[in-house]
């Protein structure tokens, strides 16, 4: 199947977002998997997969027009925009910095914003787009010494529905991807304690896989999920549904 579609991955060489560039790349898209902090997992993520990379960090306004501007440069237009990249700075708020709060609402959502703003004129004017959001089990429900992970996860699901009205009459689909307790290495950071309390309360009894999520992203990528839009799917073993 060929698809002649460029899809950029935010946080596209680990994780989930690793997951969600491999499920592309069977499916053929020409992908650009972004990435800020880690250069030698870059370098271990292009060495095993060949996907493209590129450089920058997403919660930096200016920065993302640049890139963007780069990517469609050297690739073409972006078709498909997968906001994955994400932090936690977990601590109670008898804990948490200002540092803790604002780190985690720039680098999970406002690079939402930023990441769209520099795509949407340009899939309006082709009137094609495809943006899913990854938001969180913890944004829906709330998590114990997360206030700024949660409400930065849960911002992205009103952010998903708002820019899917604006995005409707042109062809442009947003969604949002809601994961669980997904083994990551994010996941994995949990204390051990605590991660083993939180397993014995999802329903299927373990952790969700990567390619749980990926393909759900996926499909709601394809051409013909083109009535889907301002939908969030959750994919959580049950853990949360409301
Ligand atoms: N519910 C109720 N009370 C809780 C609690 C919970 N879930 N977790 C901790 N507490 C209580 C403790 O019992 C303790 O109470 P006392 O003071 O009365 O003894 C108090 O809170 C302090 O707890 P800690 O000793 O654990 O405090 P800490 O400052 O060392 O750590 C924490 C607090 C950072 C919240 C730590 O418990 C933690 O890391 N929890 C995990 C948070 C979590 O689930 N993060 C998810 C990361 S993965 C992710 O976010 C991906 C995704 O999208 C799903």
């Amino acid at each position: 199947m060929a698809h002649n579609r460029v899809a950029v991955v935010t946080g596209g060489t680990r994780g989930i977002g690793r997951s969600i560039c491999e499920e592309f790349q069977d499916q053929d898209y020409t992908i650009v998997a972004t990435y800020h902090g880690s250069e030698e997992q870059a370098q271990r993520f292009r060495d095993e997969t060949s996907i493209h990379t590129w450089r920058f960090d997403v919660g930096d306004y200016d920065v993302c027009q640049k890139a963007c501007a780069e990517i469609t440069g050297t690739w073409g237009p972006i078709d498909i925009l997968i906001n994955n990249a994400g932090i936690t700075r977990d601590a109670t708020i008898m804990k948490m910095t200002a540092k803790d709060w604002d780190d985690v609402i720039r680098v999970n959502l406002t690079s939402c914003f930023n990441m769209c703003k520099a795509v949407f004129p340009s899939m309006r004017q082709r009137r094609f787009g495809r943006i899913i959001n990854i938001g969180s089990i913890n944004g829906q429900a709330g998590q114990y010494g997360q206030v700024n992970y949660a409400a930065a996860k849960e911002g992205i699901h009103g952010f998903t529905k708002a820019l899917a009205l604006e995005g409707a009459k042109y062809g442009i689909t947003v969604n949002a991807v809601a994961p669980g307790y997904v083994n990551t290495e994010m996941v994995r950071a949990v204390p051990e304690e605590v991660l083993d309390k939180i397993i014995a309360q999802i329903p299927m009894g373990r952790l969700g896989r990567a390619q749980d999520i990926a393909r759900a992203v996926v499909f709601l990528c394809d051409e013909d999920a083109d009535f889907t839009t301002g939908s969030t799917i959750s994919i959580n073993g049950g853990h949360h549904m409301y």
